[in-house]
Formats: structure tokens, sequence, C-alpha cells
């Protein structure tokens, strides 16, 4: 199935190595590394079929590179969000102008303060939008974004977070009803009515791979992921994520897939 027309990323930059981090994942980045991964990554996704649209590195923000935090991008709207990470938060703007590309006018909406969201904690599933409430993503900027999809014929529902930074650091829909799931988000209620697949907690991070038209791309280095994802069907591309996990970033986290 073709889902997916276009993707958008952009460059890492040099100022990476101060990104915001848990420290879950220690070590700083190694920049040059970060490169590289990041040339895998676009060419693993111009392997699925969809144009990669590849903004130049902005220096004025460390994180600038986890594209998918600053907008939602649907079929029938784009939602340009409010991060609520502070040093992230401007990162929409040059977005923005990019993301107008391809939406008209009247098609693109935002979550304005005190309304927080970050695109990580949203995940699509069909016609549905599950919003995890985090640090990231208030209450204020659920409701707006509920009320927004609705205009567009989409639902949404609200997933409370306890432990992880954003919804998708934690769970992703493959399609198919399928839907990888790991540490608190394997007995949510919210998610009964799909297969899941359980990740192995030592392979937690490799919750977040990404379905782009019938590929799955899976970080580099979890065979257990890795051997589940393929056992479902799918078309399977590794790409090793080293540098952005020291930082919690995933596959997810460096494109806006639309
Ligand atoms: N370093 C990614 C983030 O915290 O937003």
């Amino acid at each position: 199935m073709k889902k997916f027309n276009n993707v958008i990323v952009r460059r890492p930059c040099r100022r990476l190595v101060e990104g915001i981090t848990s420290g879950l994942y220690p070590g700083r980045p190694d920049y040059e590394l970060a490169l590289k991964q990041h040339d895998s990554y676009i060419k693993a996704l111009a392997q699925c079929g969809v144009r990669v649209t590849v903004l130049p590195a902005d220096e004025a923000f460390p994180d600038s590179c986890f594209v998918e935090d600053p907008a939602v991008l649907t079929e029938r709207c784009a939602i340009i969000t409010n991060p609520g990470a502070a040093s992230r938060n401007g990162e929409t703007v040059s977005l923005e102008k990019t993301i107008r590309l391809f939406y008209p006018e009247e098609r693109i909406e935002h979550i304005t303060s005190p309304g927080t969201l970050e695109g990580g904690d949203v995940m699509m599933c069909g016609d549905h939008f599950f919003v995890g409430r985090s640090e990231r993503t208030n209450e204020e900027g659920i409701r707006q974004f509920a009320q927004t999809l609705a205009r567009y014929g989409y639902t949404c529902s609200e997933v409370a977070l306890e432990h992880v930074l954003h919804l998708k650091t934690g769970v992703n829909y493959l399609e198919n009803n399928n839907l990888l799931v790991s540490g608190e988000f394997i007995d949510k209620a919210d998610f009964r009515d799909y297969r899941k697949i359980v990740i192995p907690e030592e392979e937690a991070y490799a919750a977040n791979c990404i379905w782009v038209n019938d590929t799955v791309i899976v970080p580099e280095g979890y065979p257990a992921v890795l051997e589940a994802v393929r056992s479902l069907g799918y078309d399977v591309i590794t790409v090793d994520t080293s540098e952005y996990r020291k930082l919690d970033g995933g596959l997810s986290c460096l494109s806006l897939r639309f």
C-alpha cells in the first residue's frame, strides 16, 4: 500500500551535541557519525518510494533534525505544533515555510499557547490519532489538537504517559492493525484492539520503527525486533541511529512522512 508520497528531513547541525537528553542512553553524539547515519536514513527512505525533501542544518536549534516534533502532517491538514521544550519551540518557524509548499493556506493549523504539543506524542492509526500527555504535550494542547482534527473528520484520544519522553518512544503503528509496544504500553487498554507485538525490555528503544509504504525501517542492533517485524511479512531496512539515541531520538523523530 502506498500511503506516503513525501518525507521531510533536516540535516543535523553541529550543535546536535548540545541537544536535550535524559541520559538514558549515555554518551555525547559523534557529529560526523551522526551525519553518516543521516545519509543512510535518507537513502532508506528514498527506497520506500517517497520524495525526500532535505532541509539544511539549523544551528539555532540543536535538536532541529528531529523534525517530527514541530509539526503533524496528515492527508487532510498540516498542524504546526507548539513544542513544550523551550529550546525547541522556535523550530516551527522555518519548518512551516517548507510545509507551506505542500499544503494550501486554509489547511494549515496551529497549536497555540498555553497549549503545547510535540509530534512525537502523536501516533496516527488510520483516521484515529492517539496523543500522549507528556511533559512536552499538555491538556490544552491535546484539546486544541482534538478540536482541529475533528474539523477534518479525524478522531483523537489521549494516552497518559508515565515514564517515556514521547508516546512514540514506546509504541508505533505499522499499519495492518500491527502495533509495536514496549514497557508501559504493553497492557494499556487504549491499544486492546490492535495486534500487539511486544518488544523485550532490552530492545525497548527499537519500539520506535517506522512504516513507510509497506517497508518497515528498524534501528540497527535489535535482533528480536528485526525478526518480529520480518515475520509479519514486511520488507525491512535497518538504519543505525546510535548517535540520535544518545539524545532520546529515534527513527520516527527524524522525519515527517505524509
Ligand atoms: N533530544 C530530543 C528531544 O528531547 O526533544
